[in-house]
């Protein structure tokens, strides 16, 4: 007989259940050790409004320590017949533990349960994002730092504008990550709410203490609106996934770029012969995939905000069963992401430029605004030096001079590096990383 928490003797259909449960049983494993977690905050608060004696917390939590060990090895299972994880951790401490495991769901639903679970589960996910983004920053920043002297030409339409640098251009990524943390940080914080005591979504008539729950989780406050909490279902799980659409956004557009710049036509890149791809007929190949797998995958992730609101946003106040599916889209894609940061800070780290570009005549032109701005300096009216070179540079009789100097903040002569250091530095304080580890620690260890 299937073992349902909700069972009251009419055994369910078997494809029913197979279709309801979908992916539950191998996702839900994800969230096995925060589903203890929460259990442990819930019979701890339980015990101090007295549902539950001293003794019988002690016993609980003794049980949800192993049972949180055992989730932390990889050892936890779903069995067959259990439908979901919050029914199997029940399950066990049940069989453990008797009728004091049946009493661990007074005051809670399932509902809440999930909610819990997936927010802490967020929160602990973005932190390894957020370090991860961060060894990325660090290779860009270096890169920019080491190729600071490399020029090559920026472009505009794809028409050759204007000189660039090495240091501008992984520089630019570098300080793109910044921009995405602070997008991280408020998902982050977002997710940094409790939302266990709403239960079914409506509260309960014990009156069970959020404000303790809360600080035993570490969550900087409660969801306060039990409704609003369970609203909160779908709508976390889509502003994380636009901050990590952020993230990947950055990746899918350098990885665009490396792959142009990698090829004959640009030269600029170099990516070392083992980090690229041959062909099965052509035997000169080294191909850029590892850029292009990037691009796809970041591009895919992009899309995610866009697939979970379309099954959260058209639905009702109150919880339904379509959140579940979320759980499809939503779980895989932190590791998708920290797999390509992963890749490209590899990848970056070990990128070569063509130092030696600007001696091609095809890049002559970008120095065309130098020579106006160089002239308007000695006078001439900007609109009088832009003919003249303008029409220098039609009648074959350009000259260009490389020596270029770029003095002002974020030019190629000023990447200002240590104050993109310093923003990062200030946007991974904001996260208060610190007090969440802490709480999980003292919950955990008793
Ligand atoms: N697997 C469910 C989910 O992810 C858990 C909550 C079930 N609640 C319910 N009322 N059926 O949403």
């Amino acid at each position: 007989m299937a073992n349902k928490l909700w069972e009251k003797g009419v055994e369910v259909n078997k494809e029913i259940d197979r279709f309801t449960v979908g992916r539950d049983r191998e996702l839900d494993l994800f969230l096995a050790k925060y589903d203890v977690m929460g259990s442990m905050a819930h019979v701890t608060m339980l015990e101090s409004i007295g549902l539950l004696s001293a003794d019988e917390l002690a016993k609980l939590l003794d049980e949800m320590r192993k049972i949180y060990y055992l989730a932390e090895r990889g050892e936890f299972r779903i069995e067959d017949d259990v439908e979901d994880v919050h029914s199997q951790v029940e399950l066990m401490l049940t069989r453990a533990l008797g009728d004091m495991g049946k009493k661990i769901h007074s005051g809670r639903s399932r509902n809440d349960q999930v909610l819990v679970d997936l927010k802490l589960f967020t929160r602990d996910r973005l932190m390894h994002i957020a370090e991860k983004v961060k060894t990325l920053f660090d290779e860009l920043q270096k890169q920019s730092e080491r190729y600071k002297a490399v020029l090559m030409p920026g472009y505009t339409h794809l028409q050759v504008a204007m000189p660039s640098s090495f240091g501008l251009w992984f520089g630019a990524y570098a300080e793109s990550l910044v921009d995405d943390m602070l997008f991280l940080q408020a998902a982050y914080k977002m997710a940094n709410r409790n939302p266990l005591g709403s239960a079914a979504g409506y509260g309960s008539s014990f009156p069970l203490n959020r404000t303790m729950t809360t600080q035993l989780l570490g969550f900087r406050s409660m969801n306060y609106n039990v409704v609003y909490a369970q609203m909160g279902r779908g709508k976390t799980e889509r502003n994380v996934a636009s901050a990590l659409g952020g993230v990947a956004g950055t990746l899918a557009k350098m990885a665009f770029d490396a792959c142009l710049f990698n090829s004959q036509n640009f030269s600029f890149l170099k990516l070392p012969a083992e980090c690229t791809t041959g062909s099965s007929i052509m035997p000169h190949k080294k191909n850029p995939d590892v850029f292009e797998v990037m691009r796809a995958k970041c591009n895919k992730l992009q899309g995610l905000p866009a697939q979970i609101m379309l099954i959260m946003n058209n639905l009702p106040s109150g919880y339904f069963r379509d959140l579940q599916v979320i759980k499809e889209l939503f779980i895989p894609a932190f590791d998708e992401l920290e797999d390509c940061l992963d890749m490209a800070a590899y990848i970056v780290e070990r990128i070569e430029v063509n130092e030696h570009l600007l001696n091609d005549s095809r890049y002559d032109a970008m120095f065309s605004v130098e020579e106006v701005n160089r002239r308007v300096l000695k006078g001439t009216p900007f609109r009088d030096a832009y003919k003249q070179v303008g029409l220098e540079i039609e009648a074959g009789q350009f000259v260009p001079n490389k020596e270029i100097r770029h003095t002002h903040e974020g030019s190629i002569g000023n990447l200002c590096t240590k104050e993109v250091a310093a923003l990062m530095d200030e946007v991974i304080d904001g996260f208060g990383f610190a007090d969440t580890i802490a709480a999980e620690q003292k919950l955990i260890k008793g």
